[in-house]
């Protein structure tokens, strides 16, 4: 295994310390937050009572393949705790994401968590936001128009690609991947993003995280804000 999936397993491990019985978890997304989908599985095993809603599509498919029971938000609209990944995480905690172009329903499980746990690998500290491209959410329908509008913001956008194909996310929708490469205005930012139509959703999630787990190579860092 390579040093920084050592990171990613560690750091996902020591995230179900804070899983309490009869919480209503925020499962978020991506290689991290895998490592926590399994030993939570492995605790629900052995008796865990808790309930996740998951972010992404994927990680629903770690819950039934890890025995994690799942409900949705026609149950309950508050959750107790979420845990997710992270592309960057700058001093003040506030965070790029969408990697895995999961973003949307990243924000909106997190956001209605009353807590948010972040779980990542060293090399996701940054000092500033930007130099991993801002994802940015947007309908299908004139792309071309909506990033030519976010380009004169400061950035060239370019269409995230699968394959041959441009990538769908679980809801439907195109992902612009946005080079920033210093975001030195975060609110700003996002506020400016967020009024262009078309725009669905932005990758930068701020003021919502309440601790960084730190995978490092032979320990784990817990930051609190
Ligand atoms: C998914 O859309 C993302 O927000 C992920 O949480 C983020 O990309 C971190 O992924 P890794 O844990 O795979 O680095």
């Amino acid at each position: 295994m390579e040093q920084i999936d050592v990171q990613k397993k560690m750091a996902g491990k020591k995230a179900v310390d804070y899983i309490k019985d009869g919480m209503t978890i925020g499962l978020g997304s991506g290689s991290t937050v895998y490592w926590m989908m399994k030993r939570l599985g492995e605790l629900v095993k052995e008796g865990l009572d808790i309930k996740g809603i998951p972010s992404s599509l994927r990680t629903e498919g770690w819950a039934k393949q890890f025995g994690v029971p799942l409900t949705d938000f026609s149950n309950t609209q508050q959750l107790d705790l979420a845990i997710d990944g992270a592309d960057e995480v700058d001093p003040q905690f506030n965070l790029i994401k969408g990697g895995g172009g999961s973003l949307v329903r990243e924000k909106i499980v997190n956001t209605a968590s009353k807590k948010l746990i972040i779980i990542i690998d060293e090399s996701k500290l940054v000092d500033q936001l930007g130099a991993f491209s801002l994802p940015v959410e947007v309908v299908q329908f004139g792309y071309e128009a909506t990033a030519l509008q976010i380009s004169k913001l400061g950035c060239e956008p370019v269409l995230r690609m699968n394959g041959k194909e441009p990538f769908v996310s679980n809801n439907g929708n195109f992902i612009l991947d946005c080079p920033f490469r210093v975001i030195n205005h975060p609110e700003q930012l996002n506020d400016d993003i967020k009024s262009v139509v078309g725009v669905v959703e932005t990758g930068l999630f701020l003021g919502m995280t309440d601790l960084v787990i730190v995978g490092k190579d032979a320990c784990v860092e817990v930051l609190e804000n």
